[in-house]
């Protein structure tokens, strides 16, 4: 006898994104939730709604750092003969909250302009660690606001070269970066800060995309 027609023999399956509102359907269970993986990263709504959150909490964090820069600008003002060296001295006030911090955003940085990219690739050979920011290295010379140096040990961004492009935010699908405001930088008054860089999972998609070449990603071993 004849085939039995070509009903479908797999179960009709819909996906609905409860961000934007976007059906998908597919017969084919596998293939339906690998549309749902592949518009999860892509979803702007949700992209959105990420970015939102993200920026509240950088946000709160600014507002963290500046009042412990206040507490620390109030703090003894004996050596006056002693002007704060850049690279190093800055070790400036309390630790944000999220971990350890030891470099302050603000400063007497003030006089240099936007650094062209891109970032060198051999950095961690002619750079040293000027301090650490919520536990994430930060490598000098550093002069905030101005000059801010690069940021990260595997997922690493040059802060001076960064113009707030955002494509790199955009990008990652794990989220590793957040906004953290920058005031007073020439290249843009706000960077990204690779606050989850232990789930990159080395895609390279924010290093492809950085207009100015900012970023430079070290696979761990
Ligand atoms: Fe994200 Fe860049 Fe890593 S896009 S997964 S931080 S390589
Ligand atoms: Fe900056 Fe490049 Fe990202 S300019 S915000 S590092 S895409």
């Amino acid at each position: 006898m004849a085939a039995q027609s070509s009903v479908s023999q797999y179960t009709a399956n819909e996906y609905i994104c409860e961000d934007c509102g976007a059906l998908y359907v597919h017969d084919n269970p596998t293939t339906l939730e690998s549309m749902k993986d592949v518009h999860n990263q892509l979803c702007a709504v949700k992209r959105q709604k990420t970015i939102a959150a993200e920026s509240a909490k950088a946000a709160s964090r600014l507002a963290a750092a500046k009042s412990a820069a206040a507490a620390s600008a109030m703090a003894p003002a004996a050596s006056s003969s002693s002007p704060p060296s850049p690279a190093s001295s800055s070790p400036a006030a309390s630790p944000a909250p999220g971990g350890n911090t030891t470099i302050s955003l603000t400063g007497t940085g003030t006089s240099y302009s936007k650094a062209e990219g891109p970032i060198d690739a051999k950095f961690k050979e002619k750079r040293q660690q000027a301090g650490m920011y919520e536990g994430h290295k930060i490598w000098g010379p550093i002069d905030p606001p101005g000059q801010l140096g690069i940021w990260g040990s595997e997922v690493c961004v040059d802060f001076d070269i960064c113009i707030a492009d955002g494509a790199c935010i955009e990008a990652c699908p794990v989220n590793v970066y957040e906004w953290l405001e920058t005031p007073g930088h020439p290249g843009s008054d706000k960077k990204p800060f690779m606050a989850r860089e232990k789930d990159c999972i080395f895609c390279l998609a924010c290093e492809n995309v950085c207009p100015p070449q900012a970023i430079k990603i070290f696979q761990r071993k």
